[in-house]
């Protein structure tokens, strides 16, 4: 009975990081020879004392289990909520607007979206709102063929149409196609700038929309401002986080996927940025052989269209800035920094990587339970959905949204998405790789392997997904930050 109350409470000490070696429980592999023994950190707790000898005795039994079982407590303790919740009542103007504005068979907006699906996704949401402001009824939008990623998939392909319709069915009305009625209009078509307030759009458009009967936008990236009313933002989280779900059989495959990482215990999924196309935009280099850098400056030399990074930068200060993914070789020590344990399971998402499996070595040395959806696939699972890079991302956006931990690479549309989808989820651990400040220690060869991860935990205490509000800072999306505007504590609402 004893020694169950004392092995429970030991479990705990471990579970609340107490113990001194429970912070560093990645120093607990092998390949790591300088690390602090665990009976080092105890003489303090208990000099001479026979007690302290059992007690060490036992710690380091349950040391080495751990070593095992590799918890990794910390690394999977989730951030403090502090209690946010969902909350997305509308105001009761908002709700007497919508009985007139679901009524209307006027007015019609058509929107044409770009980019990959996460892209494609910040976009949607957009539309639903200009829809929202102007008054009319959404048509589904449609969907840009890529040209990077050639994908043909048709919003019903992607999303839940019918979820999508019916969610909204209190704020707008959304349809399939324009009604006979209209099929002949020759619609007003426009592409706003940037930033544009609901005011700016009533302006510009809400006269020659009412004339005509129909609106045809485009271009529909980060053109509507980021400070909108209350009642505009609850209803971007409402598109974001309730009405875009993905069509059935992806949400099924994803499913599943998500299911076999999670049967065996929490996982970490990882937005790896590591495609040739990334390399030669950003202005950066894969940090692997010589050849591949030279493939990447080859590529940015003949196509230098593709470089939106600032190109006044060398690589070497666009990297100290920042501003590059993380390669493989630096994820791995970061994730070992902050605790990662050995035996993590990793759910790897993004494209192939430049340089193939060989580029990804690193993090499969360290963390051999290393998948992505195809290792986890049964065969002919993803046959429906090769060479469709939307959909393939859209399966890597739901494992990815239902880990245990997430990181990304870098930052970017996918990162953003799931930033505020697992805020909204209740603060679930997001790690937002710190990488200005923790480069140079990386650089830093005299730093002692326990020293850096430190180091790394330190520079890292605030950036895993706690609560922030988006009124912190200007030009936050509330999709990205959803406190204060969708999320409240019970108290406040
Ligand atoms: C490049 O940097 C130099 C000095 O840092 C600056 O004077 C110049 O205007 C920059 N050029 C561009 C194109 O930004
Ligand atoms: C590297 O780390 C050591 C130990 O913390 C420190 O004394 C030294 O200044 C660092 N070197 C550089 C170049 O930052």
């Amino acid at each position: 009975m004893f020694l169950t109350l004392f092995l429970i409470s030991l479990i705990s000490m471990f579970k609340f990081g107490f113990t001194p070696f429970s912070t560093y429980p990645c120093l607990i592999t092998i390949t790591t020879p300088s690390l602090q023994k665990p009976h080092l950190s105890l003489q303090s707790l208990h000099p001479n004392s026979n007690f302290g000898v059992v007690l060490q005795r036992q710690l380091e039994e349950e040391a080495q289990a751990r070593e095992h079982i590799g918890d990794g407590g910390e690394f999977w303790k989730q951030p403090d909520g502090l209690g946010y919740k969902p909350c997305l009542s509308f105001t009761r103007d908002y709700r007497r607007a919508s009985e007139g504005i679901i009524k209307n068979r006027r007015k019609y907006l058509m929107v044409v979206v770009s980019g990959g699906m996460n892209q494609q996704r910040n976009q949607i949401v957009d539309a639903v709102v200009i829809a929202r402001i102007l008054g009319a009824a959404l048509v589904v939008p449609i969907l840009q063929v890529n040209v990077i990623w050639g994908d043909e998939s048709e919003f019903g392909d992607i999303f839940d149409f019918e979820h999508f319709k019916n969610v909204l069915s209190d704020d707008v009305r959304v349809v399939s196609a324009l009604p006979s009625t209209h099929l002949m209009t020759r619609p007003v078509e426009g592409s706003p700038p940037p930033h544009v307030t609901p005011s700016w759009i009533r302006g510009r458009y809400h006269r020659k929309l009412t004339r005509e009967g129909v609106l045809l936008l485009r271009g529909l990236d980060s053109r509507l401002a980021k400070d909108l009313p209350p009642d505009l933002q609850k209803l971007r989280c409402k598109v974001a986080f309730h009405a875009l779900r993905f069509a059935k059989p992806i949400q099924e495959i994803g499913d599943k996927i998500a299911e076999r990482m999670a049967s065996k215990g929490p996982y970490l999924a990882l937005h790896l940025r590591m495609e040739k196309d990334v390399w030669v935009r950003t202005g950066c280099l894969p940090g692997l052989t010589p050849e591949f850098d030279e493939i990447v400056n080859n590529e940015r030399i003949q196509r230098p269209e593709l470089l939106t990074a600032k190109s006044n930068m060398t690589y070497h200060e666009r990297k100290m800035a920042g501003l590059c993914p993380l390669n493989a070789m630096e994820v791995t020590r970061l994730l070992k920094g902050l605790g990662a344990p050995r035996n993590a399971r990793i759910y790897w998402a993004g494209g192939e990587p430049l340089g193939g499996k060989e580029a990804l070595v690193p993090l499969i040395k360290e963390f051999p339970n290393f998948y992505n959806k195809e290792d986890l696939a049964k065969p002919g699972e993803l046959e429906p959905f090769a060479n469709k890079a939307s959909l393939m991302a859209a399966i890597d956006y739901i494992v990815s949204e239902k880990s245990d931990v997430f990181m990304p690479s870098h930052g970017g549309n996918m990162g953003h998405a799931i930033q505020g989808h697992r805020a909204y989820a209740g603060h679930k651990k997001y790690i937002t790789p710190n990488k200005r400040h923790m480069l140079p220690y990386f650089l830093n060869s005299s730093l002692s392997e326990q020293e850096f991860n430190r180091i790394m935990k330190e520079l890292h205490q605030d950036s895993l997904g706690q609560p922030e509000l988006r009124t912190l800072k200007a030009g936050r999306d509330v999709t990205k930050y959803p406190i204060p505007e969708c999320m409240c504590k019970n108290d406040s609402h």
